[in-house]
């Protein structure tokens, strides 16, 4: 058997650059590795337990469709609180498998064949490829430090075709930590109004800031009625491995994304639906414990980089930093690969996001103080070799 069998779209997909270099990771010892785009935390022990309990008292059965009524009137009445914006949990609101499936629910029930989205880069490593396995066409807009790694209107507008159907942008950022100003989330409000683009807002990471505000793109004037937000549990409350994500849509936008879902995974797991219930109620002094120490960790990490002489620009959001690498003379896969060669510290090539990625490496601070110090006394060696 070989590749032949396969859909044609299915070949096209490039394999993710961050599995194939830490497959090579997987292989090597005494690796710090600041490539892992998760929380070392462990879950929440309220959330755990949980979770627990739901399978104790006899869980184990799907849900609706949507997801249950109970988490979404939360996620509602949380959506609310934060940021003004009200969605009607029986219409307008469904629980998915991770923001991940909510990606591939939102392209799948968007794009009809050769309909474009814009997609600023550096950005997650999924966005194209669930573009392209819609059979949609991703169109890259790369961002630069220059511009904080915000989108700059004239570029959005450039790259705008009689065939744009959407945009999708992530803020707080992955991989470079930026979050979006009201000032730039305006200016892409206005564009989307003018063309009459839909805004997909993955905001996965809407609790992980430092000291700034978070602006959820459908709060702008006008921005509900055309956008698919998404969010999750994921990075907020350590849950990666539960799997649970919510979208939220005008009604019938999501009523689209539920169909495909309904065929496609039928229902969210129901112990993460209890858990993630208990996360939104009972979570938020958590998130705070953690987003404190992920703040100690930034700076320690930022201030690092830049003291070695990588100019890092500073991150108000997520858990990653961005450094620019040029000054060794190599390209981000070499830096990245010579780095773990020699000095054993794990980062991930900037041109695994896409363009606008290319010259930088992504360093993930979702990893312990400790740890962060010795990645740095390694980098230092490795500067002075190669700076
Ligand atoms: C920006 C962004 N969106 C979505 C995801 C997928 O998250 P989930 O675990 O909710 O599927 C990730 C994971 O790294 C991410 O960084």
């Amino acid at each position: 058997m070989d590749q032949r069998y396969l859909a044609q779209r299915v070949i096209n997909l490039k394999p993710s650059g961050i599995r194939k270099f830490f497959d090579i990771v997987a292989t090597m010892k005494d690796v710090i590795s600041l490539g892992i785009g998760e929380p070392d935390f462990t879950t929440p022990e309220s959330i755990v337990q949980a979770g627990i309990q739901s399978l104790k008292q006899g869980e184990t059965h799907y849900t609706s469709n949507a997801g249950r009524i109970k988490l979404r009137e939360i996620i509602s009445a949380h959506i609310e609180k934060h940021y003004g914006v009200k969605y009607d949990p029986a219409s307008e609101i469904m629980v998915t498998v991770g923001v991940s499936e909510a990606l591939y629910l939102a392209m799948t029930a968007l794009l009809n064949p050769g309909e474009e989205v814009i997609i600023p880069t550096p950005c997650f490593v999924a966005y194209q490829a669930e573009a392209l396995l819609a059979g949609g066409t991703p169109v890259e807009v790369a961002t630069s430090m220059q511009d904080n790694f915000l989108l700059r209107p004239e570029a959005f507008e450039a790259a705008i075709t009689p065939r744009t159907k959407a945009i999708l942008i992530g803020y707080p950022n992955n991989p470079t930590g930026a979050v979006a100003t009201r000032q730039s989330l305006l200016e892409i409000a206005r564009l989307s109004e003018k063309h009459d683009l839909i805004v997909i807002s993955d905001e996965l990471y809407d609790q992980l800031v430092y000291g700034v505000e978070h602006v959820c793109f459908p709060s702008l004037p006008g921005m509900r009625q055309r956008t698919i937000l998404l969010g999750g549990f994921s990075k907020n409350y350590a849950m990666t491995g539960w799997r649970i994500g919510y979208a939220a849509a005008p009604v019938d936008i999501l009523k689209g994304l539920v169909r495909v879902h309904q065929y496609t995974i039928m229902s969210a797991p129901t112990i993460a639906q209890d858990a993630a219930i208990e996360a939104l109620l009972n979570g938020s002094s958590a998130v705070e414990e953690m987003r404190n120490e992920y703040n100690r960790r930034r700076q320690l990490i930022v201030t690092g980089l830049n003291r070695l002489g990588l100019p890092t620009f500073e991150p108000h959001g997520a858990f990653y930093a961005f450094p620019q690498i040029s000054v060794t003379g190599m390209d981000d896969e070499t830096f990245a690969h010579t780095l773990l060669e020699e000095e054993r510290v794990a980062v991930v090539p900037g041109t695994a996001f896409g363009k606008g990625g290319e010259g930088f490496v992504r360093c993930s601070y979702a990893t312990a103080y400790e740890k962060i110090e010795e990645a740095l006394e390694r980098l230092a060696a490795f500067m002075r070799r190669h700076g």
